[in-house]
């Protein structure tokens, strides 16, 4: 049985990032946990097969196409959202994706793109959110921050971390400002968990898997499956005390020194 404290009964959620990874297995996750959803994405076919998975499990679901990079965009689907299913409990700000590249050759209008895409759009996505939540006293945020957002990845990351940096100061922001008036906002900071772009990378890169195993203690890459049981304690009133939080998916890694080793670890001596 489900303990009540992480009943989203009657709740409507809305999760970018929905067709894919993370964002699709937070939306199921929500939907298990009894939550109506909107779901967000750039890719359509891909919102409209979580739409379908959501709908078998008997929750209303809502695919929109749209752009998080694009604010235009985002307030109609919000728009929509409040025609459709008249209210929002919860928030999942998952989609957006970075740039890599030499920070010698990074141009400026790459950095406007990753500030747009993962800032800017988690920005205006909790931005619609709040007025919405605000108005009947509750609601629960929660943005994806990378590793990269507190810590140094180097490999070309650097407008990636700089994005992350700010979605991380935004979450303790917004949670001084709002969490009196029953909006919370919390961040999950995340370390390797499987996708496609981080698959090509690895098959590109023989030596990739060994040097992220290095940086997880557990022993293991993440998947998207592990942010399910987060994102619903994050969602739900199991959490009703936690807010302003950046708290690690990670495998361990942020609790590891970057020169520290770990049983198991690829190439560990005890020296
Ligand atoms: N996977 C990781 O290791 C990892 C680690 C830290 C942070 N993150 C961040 O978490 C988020 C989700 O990662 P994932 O692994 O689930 O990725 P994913 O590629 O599996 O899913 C991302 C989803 O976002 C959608 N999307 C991309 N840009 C969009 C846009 N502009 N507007 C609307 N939808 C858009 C894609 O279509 C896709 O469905 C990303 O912001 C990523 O940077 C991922």
């Amino acid at each position: 049985m489900t303990h009540p404290l992480f009943d989203l009964t009657g709740r409507v959620a809305v999760v970018s990032g929905a067709a894919s990874g993370m964002g699709r297995v937070t939306s199921l996750g929500f939907a298990e946990a009894g939550a109506d959803l909107a779901l967000l994405d750039i890719n359509a076919t891909g919102a409209q097969e979580t739409a379908h998975e959501i709908e078998r499990l008997g929750r209303r679901a809502l695919p929109i196409t749209c752009d998080v990079s694009k604010p235009e965009r985002i307030r109609s689907a919000f728009a929509r959202i409040d025609g459709e299913m008249g209210r929002v409990d919860v928030l999942g700000n998952i989609a957006g994706e970075g740039i890599r590249a030499d920070p010698l050759e990074l141009t400026e209008e790459q950095i406007q793109q990753v500030l747009q895409n993962l800032v800017v759009g988690r920005y205006i996505c909790t931005q619609e959110a709040a007025k919405r939540m605000r108005a009947h006293g509750r609601g629960s945020i929660m943005s994806i921050v990378s590793i990269a957002g507190v810590s140094a990845l180097g490999r070309g990351h650097v407008a990636y971390s700089m994005a992350m940096g700010a979605v991380a100061a935004m979450t303790r922001e917004l949670s001084t400002e709002w969490s009196s008036q029953g909006v919370r906002v919390n961040a999950i900071v995340c370390a390797q968990i499987m996708n496609q772009d981080l698959q090509v990378r690895m098959e590109a890169d023989p030596n990739l898997d060994a040097s992220y195993l290095r940086g997880l203690p557990i022993g293991r890459m993440g998947q998207p499956e592990d942010i399910k049981g987060l994102t619903i304690f994050l969602a739900s009133d199991a959490s009703a005390w936690i807010t302003g939080a950046l708290i690690p998916l990670d495998g361990g890694n942020l609790a590891k020194n970057a020169g520290g080793s770990h049983p198991g670890m690829p190439g560990a001596t005890r020296a």
